[in-house]
């Protein structure tokens, strides 16, 4: 008997409900007057007088822990269906924050939105590049500066691996994977051996243009570029050419535009001249189509360079090119826009 008891008792401590019936069916299986404890109360009859006192005493303990523990899980679930209750399910939920985009892609993204109206398409190529691709097809002197390890990272030398200097290497994949006419803008990363600074970075971005047809003018080089400025940076904006010097085009030239903060009368940021420098571009160099397998007799076209970061920061007046790489989301919530 006392060791019945003892096993009802650890049972009893253990019981758990999952809702009113199933607590309903506990207390009939222990404490109805079928019950387990009442079946031990109907035996207590046979109990030996010694013993009386002792098993009496322990089968009251036995009753009174099983209506506690009845009890204590009525209670509690009551207090959940409560807790449910109060439960507002209409309730408006907090708002989802949205994250906003980078300003280097929303720039990039509106690069390539203005000159796809002109007919661009977006190409990509490797980061990852041999030096014919980035250098010996685009008419770079074997003594060229770029080609340099301080300039260049390199990932092997010999055969030379590298990581792009710039996107002009994307042109090539293109010559020599496509037949003209060809008008592709090529978007992507860059990296050069510079120290980090507030104004230079190990890497950067870029976005080329190449446009290769028959009868491809100077004068449509032009044309292109203005229409550029003037979507980018706002109808009054003025561009200058100024001859340049890059291996893979003849004639080559540089681009300003009036400065876009103080419309070209003169500042800090364009220091007095009225005017800030934003690409290379020029006719692309016969020697380089030649050699990417397009007949320079029969074609011409224009390339032209930009850096997105300088882009951004005409735009935004971003002071200091690490913040673009620092993932600091107090500078990056700044840039909500439509792109
Ligand atoms: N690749 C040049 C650079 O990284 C930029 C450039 C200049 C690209 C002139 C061009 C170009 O396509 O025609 O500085």
């Amino acid at each position: 008997m006392k060791e019945r008891i003892k096993e009802l008792l650890e049972e009893i401590k253990g019981l758990q409900a999952l809702n009113k019936d199933d607590l309903e069916s506990l207390r009939i299986k222990y404490l109805s007057k079928k019950g387990e404890i009442s079946s031990l109360f109907n035996d207590f009859r046979n109990v030996s007088n010694e013993q009386k006192k002792e098993v009496g005493q322990l089968l009251n303990d036995l009753k009174n822990t099983a209506q506690d523990k009845i009890n204590e899980i009525k209670a509690s679930l009551e207090k959940k269906v409560e807790e449910t209750n109060k439960l507002d399910l209409t309730r408006t939920p907090d708002p989802i924050e949205l994250g906003t985009r980078h300003p280097l892609s929303i720039v990039k993204t509106e690069i390539a939105d203005i000159f796809g109206r002109l007919g661009f398409v977006i190409a990509e190529g490797p980061e990852v590049e041999d030096d014919w691709h980035v250098f010996s097809a685009l008419n770079f002197p074997p003594e060229h500066p770029a080609r340099d390890m301080q300039d260049t990272f390199f990932i092997t030398r010999d055969p030379d691996v590298l990581l792009r200097t710039h996107t002009s290497s994307v042109q090539t994949r293109v010559m020599t994977s496509q037949e003209p006419p060809i008008r592709v803008l090529c978007p992507g990363r860059v990296y050069r051996n510079e120290a980090i600074s507030y104004r230079a970075h190990c890497f950067f971005h870029q976005v080329e243009g190449l446009y290769i047809d028959k009868n491809v003018t100077f004068a449509d080089l032009k044309q292109a570029l203005l229409y550029f400025a003037k979507e980018m940076f706002g109808e009054g904006t003025k561009i200058r050419l100024r001859p340049s010097y890059f291996p893979f085009t003849e004639p080559s030239a540089e681009m300003d535009i009036s400065c876009n903060l103080c419309g070209g009368t003169g500042c800090a940021f364009c220091k007095g001249t009225g005017w800030v420098e934003i690409l290379g571009c020029g006719m692309v160099d016969p020697n380089v189509l030649d050699s990417c397998g397009i007949d320079s007799k029969v074609y011409t076209g224009y390339a032209f360079g930009m850096g997105i970061e300088r882009i951004t920061n005409l735009k935004y007046q971003v002071k200091d090119l690490r913040m673009f790489s620092e993932n600091d989301v107090r500078f990056l919530n700044q840039f909500k826009s439509a792109y």
